[in-house]
């Protein structure tokens, strides 16, 4: 029996912290106990990055082009979403910045690493609905990868759940928007 057969201490000493974390100093914040796939993780967060991107492009585009009755106030709305979609994309950059990737915004194949679409534009209640299903499919993907980072990844999954939570209320101001303009509802509850 070799010594490396002798039981491993459940937490490891500061000392063997502090020569692993001098070792590896290139790789950053990707530590030896990172128990995601750290290319993977990339991978994902360039989706959810060009995801973000659309939404950002989308909400701008709306906010600029809305026009009718009462556009003003939907204008601002949508201006605002754009702010927020915007911090989002940042973040995101960041994160993949922080796992040694290189954020991808690339315009070029933008629209397909994208879960969400660009839209058509159209006339005020059109955007307004483009925006709502654009809302509810970033609300499905990322609770998807909010379980899948589970405790993988801890700080991704974190970040995913505080976009989440600004998604959830974007799909929620979108549907009271189509409710005040259209008067029915759109979807069933
Ligand atoms: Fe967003
Ligand atoms: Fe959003």
């Amino acid at each position: 029996m070799s010594d490396n057969a002798t039981t491993k201490p459940f937490l490891t000493d500061v000392l063997e912290l502090r020569r692993r974390a001098k070792e590896k100093i290139g790789q950053g914040p990707v530590t030896d106990n990172y128990e995601g796939d750290v290319e993977q993780t990339i991978d994902i967060l360039q989706s959810v990055l060009a995801t973000e991107i659309v939404c950002v492009l989308r909400y701008t585009m709306h906010a600029v082009a809305a026009v009718g009755i009462d556009s003003e106030s939907v204008k601002d709305e949508f201006a605002e979403h754009a702010r927020e979609e915007q911090e989002h994309m940042m973040s995101v950059a960041e994160r993949i910045n922080q796992l040694g990737g290189t954020p991808n915004f690339n315009p070029e194949g933008l629209s397909s690493r994208s879960a969400s679409e660009y839209g058509k534009g159209g006339n005020l209640i059109e955007m307004i609905k483009e925006n709502l299903i654009a809302e509810r499919i970033a609300v499905e993907h990322y609770r998807e990868l909010i379980r899948y980072f589970g405790e993988k990844d801890p700080t991704t999954r974190v970040m995913l759940e505080g976009i989440l939570s600004v998604e959830e209320e974007h799909a929620n101001d979108m549907h009271d928007l189509l409710v005040a303009h259209e008067g029915t509802p759109f979807l069933d509850k």
